[in-house]
């Protein structure tokens, strides 16, 4: 990819995202699960753009939501309604009214007390709710703590009694439809065995709600799968399918699967060009134009995320990457080797694809970066550079 060339004719920073890497990405889950019926939920929180989403929606995908808002995305970009499920934690009576109305494939419930509000908006609206509740497994996925879902210490989910418990009241209700099953231990996740738990926790679970005539259609094994920001060992589609069918045996569901960084993290890249270097003492600072505000990641979990630095200087030596933004916090990586650089030398972050833009923000009046697609080979910007008029446009009147 010329990333000069786009740097050039887009101006930095930005986010450039290629597309035909989350077309293989897609393929190669979906193929994993062949023997099955499946669905991928294309977990759109990952990546928001509604070129992103409707570039899913062209290769069948449906879409797994956690506001009304990514819902109304989802739509939009043409993912038919019956392949949107609506998760999330905590959602307010007016998006499952919403969600409701507009006759989404499930909700996703994480509580008892919102099974209740559910049905009643359920029954105000004289609908039948198609649920499912997510079930919590106890099981440590072995990821970073802030992306680790699956454990009774995290807020997600119910445990096993609770979600029977559930299951049977909503059996008894004329406004719930159990229909779905969902588990989602974390993100990032390279290791195999925790999902297998879960799987298996989660299986052995339909097959005793079976028995009391609670037919589960949908068997949801979120998402989570990790991708490759530095050298990690990866879990490889088929062997992450297999895990899953070997639990499943004799069981006859539709496997949903949400996965989101695993279909775009590696096909973003951020670009962001060199202001200039400084030194303090005998620490050495490389400047770029791009910020915590653009790319949170580094900095909220002091995430890795390779960087190149587009020059043909073999000179290196150690230095932290940082941005503009008042905060010490606002940093690329610390410590890395990295050629002696000039102003606008280009600075490329690899794997942005996923959890970038959409985590960005406009801390200190910093209009976020535009997004551009490489369709086939053929640059398409998807998301023009915010300007200081767009910022400010919701308090003028205000004023
Ligand atoms: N399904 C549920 C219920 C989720 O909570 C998530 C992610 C996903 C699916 C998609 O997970 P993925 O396949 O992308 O791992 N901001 C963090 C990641 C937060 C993930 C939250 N939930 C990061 O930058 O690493």
């Amino acid at each position: 990819m010329d990333f000069n060339y786009l740097a050039q004719k887009y101006s930095t920073p930005l986010y450039v995202y290629e597309f035909n890497h989350f077309t293989e990405q897609y393929k190669k889950l979906k193929e994993a699960f062949r023997a099955r019926k499946s669905l991928i939920n294309f977990a759109v929180k990952a990546n928001s753009n509604l070129s992103v989403i409707k570039h899913f929606a062209s290769l069948e995908s449906g879409a797994d939501c956690v506001s009304i808002g990514e819902v109304k995305r989802a739509l939009l970009a043409g993912i038919p309604k019956y392949k949107i499920i609506l998760s999330g934690v905590g959602k307010r009576d007016d998006e499952i009214e919403e969600a409701l109305k507009l006759d989404i494939l499930m909700i996703n419930l994480e509580s008892m007390a919102e099974m209740k509000r559910v049905e009643k908006i359920a029954k105000k609206l004289d609908k039948q709710a198609r649920i499912s509740i997510r079930v919590n497994p106890n099981i440590d996925p072995k990821t970073h703590p802030y992306i680790s879902t699956g454990l009774h210490e995290n807020k997600f989910g119910v445990d096993i009694d609770t979600a029977t418990r559930m299951y049977l009241q909503a059996k008894t209700s004329e406004n719930l439809d159990p229909v779905g099953i969902h588990f989602h231990i974390g993100s990032q996740l390279t290791e195999l065995e925790p999902i297998k738990e879960a799987s298996q926790v989660v299986s052995d679970l339909v097959r005793k709600l079976q028995k009391v005539d609670i037919d589960i259609k949908f068997f949801d094994v979120g998402g989570g799968l990790g991708i490759c920001y530095d050298n990690e060992t990866l879990i490889e589609p088929y062997d992450y399918a297999q895990a899953i069918l070997e639990t499943l045996q004799g069981l006859d569901v539709t496997i949903c699967m949400e996965p989101g960084r695993y279909l775009t993290g590696n096909g973003g890249y951020f670009l962001t060009k060199v202001l200039y270097e400084k030194v303090n003492g005998d620490k050495r600072f490389v400047i770029v134009d791009g910020a915590m505000n653009d790319l949170i990641r580094p900095s909220l979990y002091n995430a890795y995320h390779k960087i190149e630095v587009l020059t043909d200087n073999e000179e290196k030596s150690k230095a932290n990457i940082v941005g503009p933004v008042c905060e010490s916090g606002d940093f690329f990586a610390k410590n890395i080797e990295v050629p002696k650089t000039k102003p606008n030398d280009l600075v490329v972050i690899h794997s942005a694809g996923a959890y970038g833009f959409v985590m960005s923000s406009n801390y200190n009046t910093r209009p976020r970066p535009a997004e551009v697609a490489i369709v086939n080979g053929e640059d398409k910007l998807i998301r023009r550079r915010e300007t200081f008029e767009d910022l400010i446009a919701l308090e003028k009147d205000y004023l």
